[in-house]
């Protein structure tokens, strides 16, 4: 408990804040933040929503169903809400994040439980907006000019270390692209690069707090850049470069990226520094040039192809993972081979892959020839079996190896740790090769679909791991 709950508990019970996300790991991020900046304001987090005066919804709005799950999630914490009306503990909502972003106002009309309605441009506000919205309804989805995180308090040692040894750290936002399928344009905004001097303070702070790994966070991460302490412009690469030499930092990652900001420099990067890890989650969303354009993906296959082959021949182990979506509007059959062929061709390591799904405002719904519901399941349906061999192959080639893994939490069973490898697979390893934070050195000995199971070879010097 903070010194301001407590402070706050000696006149009445602290108030408590529920927060459950939706989405990519930058509304996880956010949430941690507001949740950060609200216990600051006297709100404890709690993780049982019955007990809370607050509850925020993160929500996303990538795909319809992901909207929808919002509002069906609403009607449930109404009728909490009813049940609190005359109580002493009146139970405030609020729905954040994309789908606030994009249906403000329309929210509060459909549920009128709803008493706060915030983007994720404006977090900043989060304790003013709350505050607010006991006089009435909260609407706030103005672009803000100022840097949101900047005006956010940074997490006390406390909070970090709570959070377990890896870390998010949102360096970007927002998007320039405009994807025809996509919202996020929209939802967050135009591409903004948090500054250099920001990035490092709250990287330093993290691992003080006993943090290994830290993924950096982007809707478009390889698209940052900045000023460099000479003034000169940075890229992703240099501030990877930056960020290695962290003492502390044994494991960096970034993600998502956008194939045209593949720049040579980050994938030198790959080349020149150990503790950047092996994995490369890069979209391509299709395999057919024909529907890359009407994408308005700005590549074709073969650019990303080469891409591709240009990472592993810096750093062979590369993991590559990616989306997809099916039935783009106008995707043939013989496009979707295209498709088929790209993800022969890259093999990848893991994948996510989505049906087409048409959202308000943004080109691709306006377009012709939407392909039926039918036809996109059986293609997902090919695509996902495809996609979940390569995954298994890719794990099964694992057994026999020895591998460098964070330990970072307790698995299901007492003598049991989790850890993840260099290539993002969750490893199971027996409890006494070390504690949480270590990098132990084990052998691969079984492989599952999603996670893989490890034996001892013997612990090593974790400094020595980042080196
Ligand atoms: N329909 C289906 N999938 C989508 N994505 C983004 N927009 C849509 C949409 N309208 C997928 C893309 C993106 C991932 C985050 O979500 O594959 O990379
Ligand atoms: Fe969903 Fe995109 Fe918003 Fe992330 S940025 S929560 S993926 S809509």
């Amino acid at each position: 408990m903070s010194e301001l709950t407590k402070n706050a508990g000696a006149e009445a019970a602290p108030k408590k804040v529920f927060i459950k996300t939706w989405g990519c790991q930058m509304n996880v991020y956010d949430s941690m933040r507001m949740g950060d900046a609200l216990e600051a304001e006297g709100y404890a987090p709690t993780q049982d929503m019955d007990d809370a005066d607050l509850v925020l919804l993160n929500t996303c709005h990538i795909r319809e169903r992901a909207a929808e799950k919002v509002y069906s999630h609403l009607g449930r914490i109404r009728q909490l809400k009813k049940r609190r009306a005359d109580t002493d503990r009146p139970l405030t909502i609020g729905v954040m994040g994309c789908v606030a972003q994009a249906e403000g106002e329309e929210i509060i009309k459909r549920e009128q439980a709803v008493d706060l309605v915030v983007g994720p441009q404006t977090y900043h506000r989060i304790g003013e907006v709350v505050r607010a919205s006991k006089t009435g309804p909260q609407v706030i989805t103005d672009y803000a000019v100022e840097d949101k995180f900047e005006h956010m308090p940074l997490a006390t040692k406390r909070q970090i270390t709570a959070r377990g040894v890896t870390a998010f750290l949102t360096v970007q936002e927002g998007c320039d692209k405009f994807c025809t399928f996509c919202v996020v344009p929209y939802t967050r905004g135009a591409e903004v690069s948090r500054p250099r001097a920001q990035i490092l303070t709250e990287a330093r702070a993290l691992v003080d707090a006993g943090v290994r790994e830290i993924t950096l966070l982007g809707q478009n991460v390889n698209a940052w850049h900045g000023d460099s302490r000479t003034g000169t412009v940075m890229g992703l690469g240099d501030l990877l470069r930056e960020l290695a030499e962290v003492r502390g930092i044994a494991r960096l990652r970034y993600v998502t990226s956008h194939p045209k900001d593949m720049s040579n420099d980050l994938i030198e990067a790959h080349r020149d520094l150990p503790t950047l890890m092996p994995y490369l989650h890069l979209p391509v969303q299709a395999g057919s040039d024909r529907v890359l354009k009407a994408m308005n993906r700005s590549h074709t296959a073969a650019h990303y192809l080469d891409i591709i082959a240009r990472v592993r021949k810096v750093r062979p182990d590369m993991a590559i993972s990616g989306d997809f979506i099916v039935g783009f509007p106008g995707e043939t059959d013989a496009d979707f081979e295209e498709t088929l062929k790209i993800v022969e061709a890259t093999n990848y390591a893991s994948c996510f892959s989505f049906k087409y799904s048409k959202r308000p405002g943004t080109p691709g719904a306006e377009m012709a020839d939407q392909v039926a519901e039918e036809v996109k399941s059986e293609r997902l349906l090919r695509l996902q079996g495809l996609l979940n061999e390569q995954q298994l192959a890719f794990n099964a080639g694992c057994i026999g190896k020895t591998v460098d893994v964070l330990l970072e939490k307790p698995g299901r069973h007492e003598d049991q740790l989790i850890g993840r490898s260099p290539w993002l697979q969750s490893v199971i390893v027996p409890s006494s090769v070390g504690a949480i934070g270590d990098i132990v050195s084990v052998t691969i000995d079984a492989a599952h679909a999603n996670s893989l199971s490890a034996m001892p070879v013997g612990p090593i010097n974790a400094e020595e791991a980042a080196a």
